[in-house]
């Protein structure tokens, strides 16, 4: 496979020549921009279909050859898109099977994108014949980066090619009906299926059912994408290519897409500049949590930042503008956390339709003379400076499991508080301690190898696939250290309870069995109290709310109790020593001054590198990347504010200004910097 980041950093985005063709010398003003910006990369023909078919089986290329040649000339390489996100209307219109089917059994009319069919096999062949044209035709243009599969995959069909490709998945999963019905608990309410025909996909009271559709729609996904990518390793099997994903979306596990790819990108539209004090840090560190999923989703490989604004969305609420700093800011958390790139969604801003308010690099005025373009340029500029940190990557020793099959199935459960759900927020809690102390944490999949790190975080680990609770057990066994919380080892991957006392079989590791699962209203009182000398330092008496357990310590040790109503005494936190390592057991849902001591005293129990020695001013966040030989440690400062960063005895190079530094680092307000040492002289120093 052709490596796509040897070149060093990519910088561009998403770029529509086609919507520009009958205007007379803009695309050499395109060009000319480009170079100005620094841009090297644009993804091209994401929307294209119809400008490439305009009628069925009649091919037009030769805008696309055009374009393709000036670039390469130009300097600039392309992530050559499949067009498969936006139908032509001609198509929806000869084959209305191609529509998306909603769940009320209505066929979309043509309108909008993502909408297609993800089963119908005339749009798989649509799609493929357009992939093999493509494929043939630019398979040895010198602009061809990779391949940028359709667009944000996404969405569901209900339609009746999809209802039997289901019903057939389930048969060739459960092979008998009597293996399904038990599976789901179908006798419950009578659901009992006596035929593969009878099982629909809208039943939400199945639970077993919910989950199995949601895993449907994630294979059947997968299949689609599969189809598309025949025919670009059939024609250029060194090519790399990738699909940009969609953040924490819930509607695809994308950990099942992934290994059909050869790098994993995603886009990235965080709200910045939010009222409250504490906004841009909080959106900083979720934005950073979603970053470290993808660099964990292809085992620390670097992945791509596909799509962000240079400016502003346009779909938000209030559709702020970056403010000055935050550009280069966000930009460099990308790269911190692994991607060898900045790509934007988009290079020049649509005139008319729904995106024509969306940031962009060139706006409507169309010249270099504003504040965004001028961002990006210097940003540009600045990337090529971090050439050399392509490729580099962050080992961490702190892992936090957020598993998308786990999420579906504590939301698709009715109680125990139905309110509060929060899993997505609860997993982004456990990580900001972490975070803001710079510390490296992957973020994994309960399918992932746990054996590399020395803290694994499991919150509301709820659902536990087969083999799951054995290779945490092993994890502690070896000496690893592991929590999780509440609302843990309930539920099978049908969604079955287990009967053997929850945490299921998570029991023996944690030493603790839950009896009682009690929900609070927001009006409720409940307190965590720390025992004295308890083996993490909690000092505090913390507040719990939502989800409170009532448990006993078999095995493990008390840490903390309940400070009110009937459970007032019962224990809250515990430990369990287990093999060389600790299994610890939080019970109910706590505030984060609570997640923080945790966390602290976790970090000083197990003896965990912060990328940076020394405390970090609040707001501030330092992300190391590593080729072996050097570290490069990205300076972060999220609040609207000048903050100094204290760098020990360490001598660093300022990859950005070119300068050495020593003993401290002053940021502006939003500054950001990265930092070179040399590896071997911290490791001599540790
Ligand atoms: C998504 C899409 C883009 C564009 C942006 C706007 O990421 O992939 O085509 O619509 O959103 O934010
Ligand atoms: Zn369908």
């Amino acid at each position: 496979m052709r490596p796509w980041n040897e070149s060093g950093m990519l910088h561009g985005g998403d770029y529509n020549p086609e919507q520009w063709k009958h205007v007379p010398g803009i695309w050499d003003e395109d060009l000319r921009l480009m170079n100005l910006a620094h841009i090297n990369t644009l993804s091209v023909g994401i929307f294209s279909w119809v400008s490439l078919e305009p009628e069925e089986g009649k091919f037009e290329f030769e805008w696309l050859d055009d374009i393709l040649d000036r670039l390469s000339r130009n300097g600039q390489r392309v992530n050559l898109a499949t067009p498969s996100g936006a139908k032509p209307a001609w198509m929806s219109a000869r084959y209305p099977e191609i529509r998306r089917v909603q769940p009320n059994g209505l066929r979309d009319p043509h309108q909008g994108r993502h909408n297609h069919c993800l089963t119908s096999p005339v749009y798989r062949e649509k799609v493929s014949i357009i992939n093999t044209r493509l494929a043939e035709r630019y398979a040895n243009h010198p602009a061809l980066l990779m391949w940028h599969v359709s667009n944000e995959y996404g969405g569901e069909c209900h339609c009746a090619l999809c209802m039997k490709a289901f019903q057939e998945w389930l048969q060739r999963r459960y092979s008998s009906l009597d293996a399904l019905n038990k599976a789901w608990w179908a006798a419950f309410w009578s659901h009992t299926y006596t035929d593969w025909s009878q099982i629909d996909f809208i039943d939400h009271s199945v639970h077993g059912l919910v989950l199995d559709w949601k895993r449907f729609v994630t294979d059947q996904t997968t299949d689609f994408i599969r189809n598309e990518i025949a025919p670009l390793r059939h024609h250029t099997p060194d090519v790399p290519v990738t699909i940009n994903m969609m953040g924490t979306y819930d509607g695809l596990n994308c950990w099942k897409i992934a290994p059909y790819l050869d790098l994993v990108s995603w886009d990235s539209y965080p709200l910045w500049h939010r009222p409250g004090p504490n906004a841009d840090r909080d959106t900083g560190c979720e934005t950073s949590f979603v970053h470290d999923i993808y660099r964990s989703m292809k085992n620390g490989d670097p992945f791509l930042l596909m799509e962000s604004t240079p400016s502003m969305q346009n779909w938000a609420p209030v559709c702020k503008q970056k403010r000055p700093g935050m550009h280069q800011l966000s930009s460099l958390l990308a790269v911190a956390h692994g991607s060898d790139g900045v790509l934007y969604f988009q290079y020049r801003k649509s005139r008319g339709s729904a995106e024509k308010f969306h940031g962009a690099v060139v706006d409507h005025v169309g010249h270099e003379h504003n504040r965004v373009f001028r961002e990006v340029a210097d940003l540009g500029e600045k990337l090529e400076r971090l050439g050399v940190v392509a490729g580099s990557r962050s080992p961490a020793e702190v892992a936090i499991l957020f598993d998308w099959e786990n999420r579906w199935a504590i939301e698709g459960a009715a109680g125990p508080c139905n309110a509060h759900k929060d899993y997505v927020q609860t997993c982004v809690a456990h990580y900001r301690p972490f975070w803001k102390r710079g510390i490296t944490v992957d973020v994994i999949d309960s399918t992932c190898d746990f054996s590399g790190y020395k803290l694994l975080i499991a919150p509301m680990l709820y659902m536990i696939r087969p083999g799951v609770a054995e290779r945490m057990t092993a994890f502690v066994e070896a000496g690893g250290t592991f929590v999780t919380t509440y609302l843990s080892g309930v539920a099978d991957e049908n969604d079955l309870c287990f009967l053997t006392g929850f945490p299921g079989p998570l029991r023996p590791l944690l030493g603790i069995w839950s009896e009682e699962m009690d929900a609070l209203y927001d009006e409720d009182v409940q307190t965590v109290i720390p025992l004295d000398d308890n083996d993490l330092g909690l000092d505090h008496v913390y507040d719990a709310s939502h989800i409170c357990e009532i448990i006993h310590a078999e095995s493990a040790r008390v840490l903390a109790d309940y400070g009110a109503d009937y459970y007032a005494g019962e224990p809250a936190v515990t430990v369990n020593d287990f093999g060389q390592g600790q299994a610890y057991y939080v019970a109910s849902r706590n505030d984060d001054r609570f997640i923080d001591d945790l966390a602290a005293g976790l970090i000083r129990r197990i003896g965990i590198q912060p990328n940076l020695e020394g405390d970090l001013p609040e707001g501030v966040t330092v992300q190391r990347r590593t080729n072996g030989k050097e570290d490069f440690l990205f300076v972060l400062n999220f609040v609207n504010e000048e903050r100094t960063v204290s760098l020990g005895s360490t001598t660093f190079h300022n990859l950005l200004t070119d300068k050495t530094v020593t003993d401290e680092l002053t940021l502006h307000a939003y500054g950001s910097t990265v930092l070179r040492r040399d590896s071997s002289k911290v490791s001599e120093a540790a």
